[in-house]
């Protein structure tokens, strides 16, 4: 039968003061019922009990200490505390006697299934029982009341843990007779579990907070470490990329140009012969333009020996050269050259991504200016390419091509970018921002 509630520290004051006649402590005799504190000893014994429990970080040595110390008020064979987790589950630690309900043989368990789930719960305000073997509160379909029997519990006292009214888990203290404990004790143990039951609070908190500390560390770790195997990647596939550049240059298209040399001087004897071979002459001269601007993209060529913004310079006039249309294009470098202060790699991405926003500019605009623009502001590195085109549009950017290789180059290194359609005079900005010290761990070089 439920009674009052119990976890006011006057009741646990009056309770106390009522029982202050019992004389001093000591463990009970066989048959007899746990005798009962007087106030003074039960004050010692929660200051004790405060003084144990403050330090350890580990449950189950903070449990161990707490049942130390609570056996001077309440004498028992068995303790356990049970802490509620989310989604109906809950985590069981035991001291004095380890039962299967402990959290390391199930680290958690549904509350549906405790023996004490009326007081997990907050169906009843705490569980006083002479027998728990025969009490019907301990035992219906599904309840895992097998440990009372493993464990020999059979007088048992359940309070409930609560944190500013919340109910956060139950501590239970159980013996191997019957008939051992009686009201009195049960304000005792609620005056404890109102100890412990803060201090457990603070523990799980402290707990959670460590844990999703470790967790953010190592997602970071984890993401820097993508970063770097990625770049080291790119790194890798860039210095192929010039080695099939510098191939192509000295093998392929020195090959081709040599046939190209001999069929000029082959004569097809016949009209429609001759105007045979100068059609594949003309389709030969087509390839090996084709083979050479692949070779000038590829190969390491100005931007290692001269430096980005010449390279940069070099790329705009190489396009100038094959367009129809008279294009003003202008590089300004703002900076003095700090771009060549980053490291290669990033350097290397950043020309990329200029590369694929010029070639853009020329590819899907009918514009006539092109004009990039190096500037630095604090550690981060700016480039911005502008023309005055008709404007990207927000569709645009969902692209899987060449704005994918942008966004997913600029990721790489750190860089962020931002494309902006621009409104007067029309065109479009790309502009990319990289930390000088990107593609940089802990302040070493990338080991390329
Ligand atoms: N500077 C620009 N001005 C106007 N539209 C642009 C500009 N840059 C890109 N776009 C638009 O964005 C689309 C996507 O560009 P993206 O570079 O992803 O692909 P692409 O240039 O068509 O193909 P690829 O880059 O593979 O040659 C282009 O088709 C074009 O319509
Ligand atoms: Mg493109």
């Amino acid at each position: 039968m439920p009674r009052s509630p119990i976890t006011q520290t006057n009741h646990i004051e009056v309770t106390l003061k009522r029982n202050s006649e019992y004389g001093q402590l000591h463990m009970p005799e066989e048959g007899v019922s746990a005798l009962m504190p007087n106030a003074g000893e039960a004050l010692d014994c929660y200051l004790s009990i405060a003084q144990a429990i403050a330090g350890p970080t580990d449950y189950e040595l903070v449990l161990e200490n707490f049942a130390n110390r609570l056996r001077a008020l309440i004498a028992h064979d068995h303790l356990d505390i049970v802490l509620l987790h989310p989604a109906g589950m809950q985590i069981c630690y035991e001291a004095r006697m380890h039962t299967s309900w402990s959290h390391t043989q199930s680290p958690a368990r549904p509350t549906e299934e405790s023996p004490i789930r009326d007081v997990l719960r907050g169906d009843t305000p705490y569980i006083l029982t002479d027998d728990a073997w025969t009490d019907p509160r301990f035992h219906f379909e599904g309840s895992d009341s097998k440990p009372l029997f493993d464990a020999n519990l059979h007088s048992r006292i359940v309070v409930p843990l609560r944190v500013q009214g919340a109910l956060i888990g139950s501590l239970a203290i159980s013996s191997h007779k019957t008939d051992f404990y009686n009201e009195e004790l049960v304000v005792l143990a609620q005056g404890a579990a109102d100890l412990i039951s803060a201090y457990l609070f603070a523990l799980e908190r402290g707990k959670e907070a460590k844990e999703s500390a470790v967790a953010e560390l190592e997602a970071t770790g984890r993401e820097q470490a993508l970063r770097l195997g990625a770049l080291r990647l790119t790194e890798g596939m860039e210095r192929e990329r010039q080695r099939l550049g510098m191939d192509l240059h000295d093998q392929t298209l020195a090959d081709l140009a040599r046939i190209r040399r001999r069929m000029s001087r082959i004569d097809g004897g016949s009209v429609a012969a001759q105007k045979e071979i100068n059609a594949l002459q003309d389709e030969l001269d087509h390839c090996l333009d084709e083979v050479r601007g692949i070779v000038e993209a590829m190969k390491p060529g100005v931007l290692q020996m001269f430096g980005f913004s010449e390279a940069v310079e070099a790329h705009l006039q190489r396009c100038q050269k094959h367009m129809r249309r008279e294009i003003k294009m202008r590089v300004q470098d703002q900076t003095d050259g700090q771009m060549d202060t980053l490291q290669d790699t990033v350097r290397t991405a950043m020309f990329r991504i200029v590369q694929e926003a010029v070639n853009n500019a020329l590819k899907h605009t009918a514009c006539d200016c092109i004009d990039v623009r190096i500037s630095q502001d604090g550690p981060n590195m700016f480039v911005r390419v502008d023309d005055n085109g008709t404007g990207i549009s927000e569709a645009d950017l969902q692209s899987k091509s060449g704005i994918s290789n942008i966004k997913t180059r600029a990721d790489l290194i750190s860089a962020t970018v931002r494309f902006e359609r621009l409104a007067d005079p029309k065109g479009t900005r790309v502009e990319i921002s990289v930390p000088q010290t990107a593609g940089q761990a802990a302040g070493e070089p990338l080991a390329l």
